[in-house]
This record gives structure tokens, sequence and C-alpha cells, in this order.
């Protein structure tokens, strides 16, 4: 039997669109990709999830037994992933798992995911790395995003100034300067997807807005851009990192009055997004960057558009430097699973605020 190589990376991000598998093999620390897999949320998860976002009756409950739900499910990601590839659990040296998000609060100090990392180490029958937020948050950091050591780790280049987008649920950035003096900056800019999808979702029942195609049928209204960019989220400065316990229906409704398209707003909601992640980056003065997108949003044409013509440049899919846009986060967090086994570090002080980089996450043995 091969030595145990391979890893695991499980991501089930705010976009409750579904769970992202990858696995993995690392050499000197640097990542391949074998194969990935998307599982889609069952609708009533995603209701249950959606309802523990905000406060409401019998959470406790709710939440306890969504724990162990959400692990037979993250587990049978993994298990699917050995099925194909004719592995043994043994050759699997660990799983990372983010877990789903139902609270992220840094500001009173915690964040909260759920995917009982016990019921993937019992089912899959190896050894699973877990709740790698919550020690960033214990040393005094936002605990997110975690993704730019492994942007830095996967993206950096000693030629060029790189920034990546990722732009999932929400959208995150990360600033890659060349001179490895200068350190790496990243952030939560505020929302990636989420209230776009949230608004086709009601208007039009429709998941998504596929390639931006409803947004781009409506014209952007500059009073109610203005509106919603003038949240102190966006001019706050970084460190910062948010969810959907800002960015959600009621914060959407906000500001919205009935004699406004819905395409309009739709087409305002992408331009939201483009504009607040433009607006960061040009905060920073890095010299002709190379743009690179990840996550789902990447494939918003709509968004992407806008968001090219705020920066005055083109943008790439993070594709060109070999890692496949959708399986950006999942890989993060089979890399953060890897660098725990490894016993190193996996947050960037910088990034999250934290007192000093830590070694995260649970370690739940096989
Ligand atoms: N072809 C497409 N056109 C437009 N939007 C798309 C397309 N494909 C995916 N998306 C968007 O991407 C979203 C999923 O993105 P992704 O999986 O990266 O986010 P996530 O699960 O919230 O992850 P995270 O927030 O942790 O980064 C979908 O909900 C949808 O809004
Ligand atoms: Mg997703």
């Amino acid at each position: 039997m091969p030595p145990a190589d391979y890893f695991i990376g499980l991501m089930s991000g705010t976009s409750l669109d579904s769970i992202d598998a990858v696995l993995v093999s690392f050499e000197q620390g640097s990542l391949t990709l074998h194969d990935s897999q998307s599982t889609p949320l069952p609708a009533s998860l995603r209701q249950q999830i959606l309802a523990l976002n905000t406060s409401g009756t019998d959470e406790i409950e709710q939440l306890a037994e969504l724990d162990p739900e959400l692990g037979r499910l993250f587990a049978d990601a993994c298990l699917a992933l050995l099925h194909r590839h004719q592995l043994k659990p043994a050759q699997i040296r660990a799983i990372g798992s983010h877990g789903q998000t139902l609270r992220h609060r840094p500001t009173k100090g915690y964040s909260l995911q759920v995917g009982d990392p016990n019921v993937i180490a019992e089912q899959t029958g190896i050894t699973t790395v877990a709740d790698f937020r919550r020690r960033d948050l214990a040393a005094g950091g936002q605990g997110a995003p975690l993704v730019p050591a492994f942007h830095h780790q996967c993206f950096h280049s000693p030629n060029h100034n790189r920034v990546l987008i990722n732009i999932g649920g929400m959208a995150n950035i990360t600033l890659l300067p060349a001179d490895p003096e200068k350190p790496v900056i990243g952030y939560d800019t505020g929302p990636g997807n989420v209230l776009i999808d949230t608004w086709i979702q009601q208007q039009r029942d429709l998941p998504y807005d596929k390639d931006g195609a409803w947004a781009a049928s409506g014209k952007v209204i500059d009073s109610l851009l203005n509106r919603w960019l003038s949240d102190p989220f966006f001019s706050a400065p970084y460190p910062k990192s948010t969810g959907r316990e800002l960015f959600n229906e009621r914060w959407l409704q906000r500001h919205i009055q009935p004699q406004m398209q819905a395409e309009d707003i739709q087409a305002t909601l992408t331009e939201l997004t483009a504009r607040s992640i433009a607006i960061a980056i040009q905060q920073h003065d890095l010299i002709s960057p190379e743009v690179y997108l990840c996550g789902g949003g990447s494939h918003n044409n709509s968004l992407k558009q806008r968001l090219e013509q705020h920066l005055g440049f083109g943008t790439q899919s993070t594709a060109v430097l070999g890692l496949h846009p959708d399986w950006v986060e999942a890989c993060a967090f089979a890399w953060l699973a890897y660098r725990t086994i490894n016993h190193q570090s996996g947050n960037l002080a910088a990034v999250t605020g934290a007192r000093g980089e830590r070694i995260l996450g649970g370690i739940y043995l096989a």
C-alpha cells in the first residue's frame, strides 16, 4: 500500500449551494489536486441552516441535531472520493473539514461551524481536522479569512504583484506583493454572491443568476447603490470579516422602494459586490497587479465585467495558475489540515489580527 500521502478537503460555504470535496496530495507543501466533487445540499437541510443563521426558538436542539447530520453528509462525500479512486482510509493522512458556518461574530469573539468531526472520523476511519477558526479567535483574531495563507503558499510570485479575489457567499481579497518583505494583506470586502442569490431566489425562484444574465438585463440604481455602500462595514479598516449575520435578506430590503424594478435591483446588487471589491483593492498601492478570481462568483460574467471596469484592467481565473476556481477553498482546508498534522501554523496574524501565528483546529484521530 502506498504511504498515506493524500488529504481530503471539505468546504461547505455561506452560499449553501453544496458540499465541495477534494482529494489532494502535497510535496514539500506544494499541492496536487487529484479529484473533486460537489454534492448539492438537500433543500430541507439548507432551510434548517438558514433558520439557524439568525436567532430563533429551540436553537440548541436544532443545532445539536444538525451537527451529526451534516457530519454524516461530509463523511459520505469523503467516502465517495475514496470509492472512486479505490483508496483505503489508511491511504488518507487526514481530512480537513471547514464545517458549515451557523454564526460568525468575531466582534463578540465567536465563530460557529457544525458538521461533527467525531462522526466524520468514525464513519470514514480517517483522522479529521476541524474547527479551524476558533484558535485564531482565542488569540484575538477574526478567525477569518483563513484562505490568504493558502493563497500565499500556492500563488505568490517573486516577479509579479498579485491579487486573489475569492467570490463565494462573501467576498475576500488577498494581496500578494512580489516583494517578500512586504506583508500579505487579506480581508473580507463584503457580500460576494449572497445577496445576488437571495434576490433571484426570492423574485424568480432560481438558485442563482446564471452567468449574471438577469443582472445584465437591468440598470444600476445609483441612489440605492450609494445607500448600500454607506454601510460602515465597507469603510471599516481591516482586519475584518463578515457573514450572513450582516449581509442577509433584511440588509438587502433596506432602502428598496416599491417603484424599483426587480432586474435593476439585481444589477445594483451585482454592482455592489464589484464596486466594494474594487474599492478595497484600490486602497492599497499594489503596482500593476495580476488579478485572479476564484469561487463561484468568478463564473458571473456580469460581475466580472463590472469588476474589471472598476479596476481598470482585466482579471483571470486561478485555472491559469493551475487550480480550478471552484476548488480553491476546499483545497485550502486540505492544506490547513496538512499544516496542523505537521504542527505548522495556518493563520496569518497580519490578516486575521491574531496575536501570532497558531496551529489551527482540533484533531480527531481515526
Ligand atoms: N455560472 C454561474 N453564474 C453566476 N453565478 C454562479 C455561477 N456558478 C456559481 N455561481 C455562484 O457561486 C455561488 C457558489 O459559490 P461558492 O461555492 O464559491 O461559495 P460558498 O459556498 O459560499 O463558499 P465561501 O463563501 O466559503 O467562499 C453560487 O451560489 C452562485 O451564486
Ligand atoms: Mg459553495
